[in-house]
């Protein structure tokens, strides 16, 4: 391989599923794709059948779906046990009353019981709502509130921090667990599985239209909202498994992400089983050394994580990754945040293949624009709009800005990945198609002339720190909970690891001393209601913040220009007494 950095860096030899871009976007229609699916003949649709069932059916049920490994601990799981192991889950679901319909909630680490409950909740013609195993109280409080769940399927540990009176419309907690470890109320799975015998005919047949999966995401304004996914999506997130991910029958495929967050549910589940792929499933958190074990271990050969993972990685060093038979990995595609031009180098250079970024986002169901296996890569841009797909760059009145020029990140919105709606806000809904036809992401970019598309940043203040997609608005809400917190204004700070981290600046109330340890007390609240990563990992305490003179917003734009010490640009609306930066600590 030759390499050429800083323009393009050609790809490797291989056998890719999609090898000649330009003809098969020319000649490309969803409706072709829609062929691979049983349903375009039985006219029976569930994308379970087409995850778990159909390849039973047709003679793959003693492929390996699924291998689970935490540690020294491995758990194994074929795809005829994938059926009956969802079918029994399903069927007792099934008992307790769960119709069509119905959310059921999932709040599990990530091991196989999680995978199984999305998947048996949406087999039965329910709405999974699965839930990031880092979530605090109020954060799952929300979720679950917001959209009437009728089931909660979790675990001891994770049980603990959900109050069921909360919930008016919650029925069962389903404990993964024996009886003893249930509290009163909750119903033991393990006894569940004895006492009832799987039901092998339980699917429930439902229409492309209908909803199976639901994810909880941040603006800059509000709470989170429901993204709601249908059916449909199935050949979206089909087509890009085969032809992103390029699965293969002998792929043994990871996904670092949890089944909380899109990329983990649509790129960790569903389209790779789809596509018939073994699914590595990692429990425990992230150390260097127990993803190259497990990379060596499983043999994994298709990789999909995010940039703050392979710089947390590149920062371990050699030592670490030279010690590990990393041979088995042919491909690697990243999601999440910007994916530097230095982790693509350290892939081709340590990994020997090149890292694929692709872009999406929770929104719109699965890949938009990508690095496809058979395309140059040109570092520092998200690669090309998919087949089927129509990028465009808008200025403000929704016209198309010409090719390099920096605008809003708009799609048409004519694919079958896009969410179905917000859940009980069609208001929201509405506001992401200001323009005729398109969706607009809120993300700001430019495409070059070959199509490359080159992201430039938020059009808002929603934060990423991590990958993961954080809004101020629900962190600033939590700090001011806090007794000593009066105000509380919240940005993203960039940061070279994690891309953005949190920073709050807040105004102290009367009588209370900005201390180190009242600020990390401060931090700890947030932590301990939403999330880790919702936690500000910077604290300044001002005087007073700057706002709106009018209605009295606080002006996060300023404070992100104070922190990175640019020109604040307009400021004529910043209420005059408040406009100088008076920290009154570091
Ligand atoms: O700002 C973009 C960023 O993540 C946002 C979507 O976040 P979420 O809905 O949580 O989905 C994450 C993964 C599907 C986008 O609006 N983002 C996503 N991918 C990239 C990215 N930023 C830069 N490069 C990417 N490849």
């Amino acid at each position: 391989m030759t390499l050429t950095y800083g323009n393009v860096i050609p790809p490797l030899d291989g056998n890719y599923h999609l090898k000649d871009y330009l003809k098969v976007r020319e000649g490309f229609s969803w409706e072709q794709v829609e062929k691979d699916f049983s349903w375009y003949e039985s006219g029976k649709v569930n994308i379970v059948y087409e995850c778990v069932d159909r390849h039973v059916a047709e003679g793959y049920g003693e492929k390996l779906a699924l291998h689970y490994l935490h540690g020294s601990k491995e758990v194994r799981c074929t795809y005829q046990e994938l059926k009956d192991r969802t079918d029994h889950l399903a069927t007792i679901l099934k008992k307790y009353g769960v119709q069509k319909g119905d959310r059921v909630f999932i709040f599990l680490p990530k091991n196989l019981d999680c995978y199984i409950s999305i998947l048996a909740a949406i087999k039965i013609g329910a709405i999974a709502g699965p839930l990031f195993e880092g979530f605090m109280e109020e954060s799952v409080r929300d979720r679950m509130l917001d959209c009437g769940a009728k089931v909660l399927i979790t675990d001891p540990v994770l049980g603990k921090r959900i109050t069921k009176s909360d919930f008016p419309d919650l029925q069962t907690v389903f404990v993964v667990a024996e009886a003893e470890d249930c509290t009163e109320g909750e119903v033991s799975l393990y006894e569940e599985y004895r006492k009832t015998r799987a039901d092998q005919d339980v699917i429930e047949w439902v229409d492309l239209e209908d909803g199976f999966v639901i994810h909880y995401t941040s603006g800059s304004t509000g709470k989170p909202k429901g993204v709601l996914h249908r059916h449909r999506a199935m050949i979206h997130q089909y087509i890009t498994g085969k032809w992103v991910l390029d699965i293969h029958e002998e792929d043994i495929y990871w996904c670092t992400s949890h089944p909380g967050w899109v990329t983990g549910s649509v790129y960790g589940i569903f389209a790779p089983l789809l596509n018939r792929a073994t699914v590595v499933v990692n429990g425990g958190r992230f150390r260097a050394e127990f993803w190259y074990d497990i990379i060596q271990r499983a043999k994994v050969t298709i990789w999909y994580s995010a940039p703050t993972a392979f710089r947390m990685l590149m920062a371990e060093g050699d030592e670490e990754l030279k010690s590990f038979d990393l041979s088995s990995v042919r491909h690697v595609l990243s999601v999440g945040e910007p994916l530097n031009p230095e982790a693509i180098k350290w892939g081709v250079e340590k990994l020997g293949v090149r890292i694929h970024d692709t872009w999406w986002m929770t929104e719109t169901g699965a890949h938009l624009i990508v690095n496809l296996p058979s395309q140059s890569i040109k570092p520092g841009s998200m690669g090309r709009a998919f087949p089927g797909i129509t990028v465009g760059i808008l200025d403000e009145s929704g016209r198309e800005v010409p090719v390099g020029e920096i605008g809003q990140l708009c799609v048409k919105a004519d694919y079958p990945g896009l969410m179905k709606e917000i859940w009980n806000n069609p208001e929201k809904y509405r506001s992401y198609f200001p323009y005729d036809g398109w969706y607009v992401s809120g993300d700001l970019a430019y495409v070059d002339e070959d199509g490359y598309v080159f992201f430039q940043g938020r059009n808002d203040d929603m934060i990423n720190s991590s990958g993961e997609r954080i809004g101020p608005f629900e962190v600033e809400s939590k700090l001011i909970e806090h007794p000593a917190v009066a105000e509380a204004g919240v940005i993203g700070k960039p940061d070279g690891l994690r891309g953005e981290i949190v920073k709050a600046f807040i105004v102290l109330r009367p009588g209370y001393n900005p201390t180190a340890r009242l600020l990390e007390e401060i931090r700890l609240f947030v932590r301990s209601e939403l999330a880790t990563h919702s936690a500000p990992r910077e604290i300044e305490v001002l005087e007073l913040l700057p706002k709106t003179r009018i209605s009295g917003k606080i002006m996060r734009r300023v404070l992100k220009a104070w922190e990175l010490n640019q020109d604040a640009g307009d400021t004529s609306q910043l209420d005059g007494g408040v406009c100088l930066r008076v920290a009154l600590v570091d």
